[in-house]
């Protein structure tokens, strides 16, 4: 089975990525292009990871009016990546054209919605008008993502099991805000390590700093992918 991390590449510059990526294998972990490095880099950076093999999650969160986003999809789709990404907040509509505007694409890539932001907390959320406790609102948006035919959501792995237990086990659930035990939490409010998060419900771990800031980067995510295995032998 081919493993559950994916190592957000969170670089200034294409340089500092194609670094880490050279030292990686494809078949240890799939990689995650987010909004920095993307727009220092660009498609050609995309093309370039993909080319070495890797199954790549573009993560830039689109959310705009129905149309827009559809386009953007497309664009994304064609890069030939495997998980693309939308806000659920862009509202049903968004969604749907979202879906419709990959379906044609060959080797179509996953389509997932980012729900509340995990920086938010009920306090932010009151502030721009959403009066409900975070992960009500999280249940709601992961439920019209469902109803919309995504593919599942990004989430905190404290909201993994209850997701996956009202809309399916085939809806999955990203996780980022991984930590192992030895590591500071950093700008991360809640914090779980990928054994914890992995039996709570998390189909795929979202890991950064502590693999990429790592001593040795490669033993650590060999460390991460081997505690997996345990796991999944154990089920
Ligand atoms: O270094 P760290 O493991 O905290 O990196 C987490 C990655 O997941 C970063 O790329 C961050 O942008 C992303 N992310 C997140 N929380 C979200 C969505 C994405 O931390 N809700």
């Amino acid at each position: 089975m081919s493993s559950r991390v994916i190592i957000a590449l969170d670089y200034a510059d294409a340089k500092s990525a194609m670094t880490l990526v050279s030292r990686l294998e494809p078949s240890a972990c799939k990689v995650k292009i987010g909004k920095e490095l993307f727009t220092a880099a660009g498609p050609v950076l995309v093309e370039a990871v993909a080319q070495r093999g890797f199954d790549i999650f573009l993560d830039l969160k689109f959310h705009d009016i129905p149309n827009t986003v559809a386009q953007a999809c497309m664009a994304a789709a064609r890069l030939g990546v495997w998980m693309i990404n939308v806000h659920a907040l862009g509202g049903r509509a968004m969604m749907n054209a979202a879906r419709e505007a990959i379906e044609s694409v060959p080797r179509k890539p996953q389509l997932i919605a980012v729900t509340v932001l995990t920086s938010m907390a009920g306090p932010d959320l009151r502030e721009v008008g959403i009066d409900a406790e975070p992960l009500v609102e999280v249940m709601k948006l992961a439920e019209l993502a469902g109803d919309c035919g995504l593919d599942g959501v990004v989430c905190s792995a404290h909201e993994a099991a209850a997701i996956r237990d009202r809309i399916g086990s085939r809806f999955l659930r990203v996780t980022p805000g991984i930590r192992l035990p030895e590591d500071d939490a950093g700008d991360q409010k809640r914090v779980m390590t990928p054994q914890i998060a992995i039996e709570s419900g998390a189909s795929y771990l979202v890991i950064g700093r502590s693999v990429t800031r790592a001593a040795d980067p490669l033993a650590m995510l060999d460390r991460i992918n081997r505690e997996i295995a345990v796991l999944e032998t154990q089920r």
